[in-house]
């Protein structure tokens, strides 16, 4: 089976090299993304892999299938890329990575709120030029205070449990509560109760016509003030524009995102030499109670195992024609 993988960073080849050798599966690594302008680049192969940010619409998809392209396997566990209804009306089948690695995330989750709260990304620079001055650095005990889980499924539950080892007092909100969380100590309670009562947020829930801009004036509005708001599942999940307000405001008193709803367009990129042309972002970027990273919330030698391993095992179970788990359409 041929196989076009698409944004394929340096990293992605040697993990998909390392697990497809020796397998009936040959890769083509393009480092551009799938979208209606590289949709040339399928011609002549089975399969393409996808990740977060190619543009897998429905118009993408018909294309595909003239190319004779019959299966997808993205490697990521969030689809809201791709048409799925498209996909299902073509017959082409679309694989996901459900559970890379949910530690990860989770893990990096609670990096933004170390760092957040200790406020070691200013410390970093002070340090360096002989500043040993504390004014400003001043934090917080995490032990005691309330954190608000939205979203419990495999990410959320990893980042409850390592908050409850911090002693926090764990606030759920899901549409499916987790008896295996209530065991452990967490509490379930309404979307408005968990706004009014928690001291951090943290959003866990997938990106879909209910979650989006979940975070925006209305919900900011019941936050406590200075309120910590973390933000590593989809980037449109947040108002980025109503964020800034309740920046200035004091209504947000820290923001840790690991995702843009515009990210598409600068991350995963070197974009250092560049003028980045999104004037939120870069009013954003200037807060000092506002911590960016370049959705690397899964960037660990675990996850990208993983990753590489269950999409070459997709593939190949697609190759044999067995219906799968993985299999979203
Ligand atoms: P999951 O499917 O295991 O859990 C999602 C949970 O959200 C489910 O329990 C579901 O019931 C709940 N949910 C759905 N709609 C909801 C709503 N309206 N309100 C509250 N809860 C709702 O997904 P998983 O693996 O935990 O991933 C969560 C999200 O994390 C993904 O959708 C993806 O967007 C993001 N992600 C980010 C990564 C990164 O590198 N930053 C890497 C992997 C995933």
């Amino acid at each position: 089976m041929k196989v076009a993988v698409f944004s394929c960073k340096p990293y992605d080849k040697r993990t998909l090299s390392s697990h497809s050798d020796n397998t009936s599966l040959s890769m083509t690594y393009f480092e551009s993304r799938l979208s209606m302008e590289t949709i040339s680049l399928v011609k002549g192969f089975d399969a393409v892999s996808c990740f977060v940010n190619d543009d897998v619409n429905a118009d993408v998809i018909h294309l595909l299938k003239q190319q004779g392209v019959s299966t997808i396997a993205l490697r990521c566990a969030g689809f809201n890329n791709v048409d799925l209804d498209a996909a299902k009306a073509e017959g082409i089948k679309i694989f996901h990575v459900p559970d890379y690695s949910p530690t990860s995330v989770a893990e990096h989750a609670v990096a933004l709120i170390m760092t957040l709260n200790r406020k070691t990304h200013r410390a970093y620079h002070r340090v360096k030029e002989g500043n040993f001055a504390l004014e400003g650095l001043l934090g917080f005990n995490l032990e005691g205070k309330t954190v608000g889980c939205i979203g419990t499924g495999r990410i959320g539950a990893a980042f409850c449990r390592i908050m409850k080892g911090f002693g926090c007092h764990v606030l759920c909100y899901d549409l499916y509560p987790s008896q295996t969380l209530i065991d452990q100590g967490c509490e379930y309670i309404s979307l408005d109760e968990l706004y009014q009562k928690s001291d951090i947020i943290s959003l866990h829930c997938p990106l879909n016509a209910s979650t989006h801009h979940l975070i925006n004036t209305d919900s900011l509005e019941k936050m406590k003030d200075g309120v910590m708001i973390i933000n590593t599942s989809r980037g449109a999940l947040v108002h980025a524009q109503k964020a800034i307000d309740a920046l200035y405001s004091g209504k947000i008193g820290y923001l840790g995102l690991d995702v843009y709803e515009q990210e598409n367009k600068i991350f995963f990129e070197d974009m250092s030499s560049h003028i980045i042309q999104d004037s939120v972002f870069q009013l954003m970027l200037t807060f000092p109670n506002v911590v960016v990273t370049g959705h690397q919330g899964y960037f660990t030698d675990e996850a990208l195992n993983h990753i590489a391993a269950t999409t070459v095992d997709n593939l190949l179970h697609h190759q044999n024609e067995e219906s799968y788990a993985r299999q979203l359409a």
